[in-house]
């Protein structure tokens, strides 16, 4: 498989060369939005394929088709891969479009267009051990090691995609300068038929409560884990390892009390406090 063990560095971060290459990511930072672009944007594990098919059904209006006919990665392409060029539809209407990459990288962009962000953020333990168990069937990523040296290795920035604190903090820094909004996993989980509203009346879809119904019902876990356009089983097993872990894995909040020790809690809450200080971010680390 193509440049399983390359790694590109970029904007001050590391990211696999299966996926990007300099010149991918040279393209993704010059790319021109355009007004009806609709932004999904996200630090890795924090649910950017669920927002990616909520979108596909807000748009087609609860139906399951496209959703179930058409792979997320087609559907909304990540910006900064090397296939994104050849993927993204360019016909009129809204585009889809996601991304990983940090602020700094695209906001000045985005700031000239009139493109919609939709920034998901999930609280930082979770992501730590959906990342974790993502390293271990990705084979595209390096090897994560034991929980605890990849805990170790996330809390301080030095993963692939870089520090969660900065991409956070980064993002939530264009507030005022994006038409961007912000939503939690923890929301979404908590009412996902709220969550959807909200994104409705953001994204200027109004819709009929019957369709928000079909939506609910299409974007649960357990419908989604189903469907193979968006449960990755379409990639090959040399690339994801379903033997290894799952993509859709377990979907709840509130995994990491079943990983994170006593103390590498404690630590992590240090830590947390002390680099999200000046970012007004209400993080959900629980539901119970
Ligand atoms: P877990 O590994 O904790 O299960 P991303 O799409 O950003 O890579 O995020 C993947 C995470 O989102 C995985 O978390 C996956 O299970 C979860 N996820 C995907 N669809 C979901 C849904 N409909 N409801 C809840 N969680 C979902």
């Amino acid at each position: 498989m193509d440049r399983m063990d390359v790694t590109e560095e970029f904007a001050g971060i590391q990211l696999p060369g299966h996926l990007h290459t300099q010149q991918s990511l040279q393209y993704a930072q010059e790319f021109q939005f355009r007004e009806g672009d609709v932004v999904i944007v996200t630090y890795p594990k924090s649910g950017t394929t669920w927002m990616q098919e909520i979108l596909t059904l807000i748009y087609s209006q609860g139906d399951p088709t496209i959703a179930t006919s058409v792979p997320n990665w087609v559907r909304a392409p990540w910006l900064e891969h090397t296939y994104f060029k050849d993927t993204l539809k360019n016909e009129e209407g809204p585009r889809f479009i996601t991304t990983h990459l940090p602020s700094d990288t695209l906001a000045p962009a985005l700031q000239k267009s009139k493109a919609k962000v939709i920034y998901i953020v999930r609280n930082p333990k979770d992501v730590a051990v959906s990342f974790y168990y993502f390293h271990k069937m990705a084979r595209f990523l390096p090897d994560s090691g034991s929980f605890s040296e990849f805990l170790e290795l996330f809390l301080e920035g030095k993963v692939y995609y870089g520090s969660w604190f900065d991409h956070v903090k980064g993002w939530y820094s264009q507030k005022n300068n994006l038409d961007i909004f912000y939503i939690t996993y923890e929301d979404m989980h908590k009412d996902l038929r709220r969550s959807v509203k909200k994104l409705c009346s953001f994204l200027g879809c109004p819709m009929y409560s019957e369709e928000v119904d079909k939506i609910e019902e299409h974007c649960k876990f357990a419908v989604m884990s189903q469907n193979v356009m968006v449960n990755y089983t379409l990639i090959p097993q040399e690339i994801l390892d379903h033997e290894q872990s799952k993509f859709m894995r377990k979907g709840v909040v509130g995994d990491w009390k079943n990983h994170l020790t006593d103390e590498q809690n404690e630590t992590f809450d240090k830590i947390y406090k002390d680099k999200m200080l000046a970012c007004d971010i209400d993080i959900v680390w629980n539901l119970d």
